[in-house]
């Protein structure tokens, strides 16, 4: 179970009215966010979800100022992405890619890892390198070239690099995608580990184990809009949303969904807790409101199923 984290009201970073869009071929503009208002503030862990091309990757790419929107503003700790280079962001903004070998330019994670610390004579920088390597546990494979490492293993990478870079906000671009079960959930743990010492985080993703378990705020994207603003517990008892988005919640927490329990389950652990009648042992206090009677009960009645 994570450590709770309060967030505070201090505003890391703001989208005031965005509007974005690509132009096709033809020189017609497909716009993918429409007027969109959104705040982060630290302490935030924020799930952006939505289904292929809601424009997630885009509103990433503009909290870097890779991109500048067509119309509104985008303000990272203040500053103002229409005045700052994407060079000049990266003091306070990290973006990792949705394909971490794409952030593999040296012959060393090392040096890739060392490349901006080092690179612009950060206090401690050397110190830093070695400290984010053994965070994502590849210590051991500092020498090796980025390239040359597993799928997990690249993602740490990657994520070591964006971590070196001390960022205020860091932006993870679908960072358990393409990994098989086991990285995956070793992705999950690893970032639920950093939790602590990141001031505010997003990660756009599919992966709903990831956003149950990590996430404090989860944003859902539609058709270029804030379908909804809210946390995991509330997205996953709200099977409208959850359909509309296509999203396809844990397997545990849609088990708990059609045994009726209300709110959602998020994961094994508080399932088994939920379900586990009071007198028995238990090492997690449920957050129930619904007991092992309740569910003795719901077994003659009709469950409710999501989606
Ligand atoms: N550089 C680009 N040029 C043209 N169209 C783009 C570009 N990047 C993204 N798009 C389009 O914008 C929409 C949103 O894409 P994206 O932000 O990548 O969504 P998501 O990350 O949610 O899948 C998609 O229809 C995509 O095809
Ligand atoms: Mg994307």
């Amino acid at each position: 179970m994570l450590p709770k984290v309060t967030p505070t009201e201090r505003v890391v970073a703001r989208l005031d009215r965005v509007t974005h869009g690509y132009r096709s071929v033809s020189g017609r503009l497909n716009p993918v966010l429409r007027d969109l208002s959104l705040e982060l503030h630290e302490g935030e862990r924020v799930a952006l979800v939505g289904s292929n091309g809601a424009g997630k990757t885009t509103l990433l790419k503009l909290l870097t100022g890779l991109i500048v929107p067509r119309s509104g503003e985008v303000e990272i700790e203040g500053h103002n992405t229409r005045d700052h280079s994407a060079v000049r962001m990266a003091d306070r903004v990290a973006y990792l890619y949705q394909h971490p070998q794409e952030m593999f330019l040296q012959d060393s994670l090392r040096k890739d890892v060392g490349m901006f610390p080092i690179g612009r004579k950060l206090p401690g920088a050397a110190e830093t390198v070695e400290q984010v390597l053994a965070q994502v546990r590849l210590s051991e494979h500092a020498e090796a070239d980025g390239r040359s490492l597993s799928g997990g293993q690249q993602r740490r990478g990657s994520l070591a690099i964006g971590l070196a870079m001390r960022p205020h906000l860091l932006l993870l671009d679908e960072p358990t995608s393409s990994l098989d079960i086991s990285s995956r959930d070793d992705m999950i743990a690893t970032l639920a580990a950093l939790s602590g010492s990141l001031r505010c985080a997003v990660v756009a993703s599919h992966d709903m184990q990831l956003v149950a378990s990590w996430a404090t705020r989860v944003i859902v994207l539609d058709q270029g809009q804030v379908l909804a603003d809210l946390s995991p517990r509330d997205l996953f008892s709200q099977p409208d949303i959850v359909a509309r988005a296509r999203l396809v919640p844990p397997q545990i927490t849609q088990l708990g969904t059609a045994l009726g329990l209300r709110p959602a389950p998020l994961d094994v652990e508080e399932f088994v807790a939920r379900c586990t009648p009071h007198d028995a042992p238990s090492q997690t206090q449920p957050p129930a409101d619904r007991t092992a009677a309740d569910l003795a009960d719901a077994r003659h009645t009709p469950a409710v199923v999501s989606g």
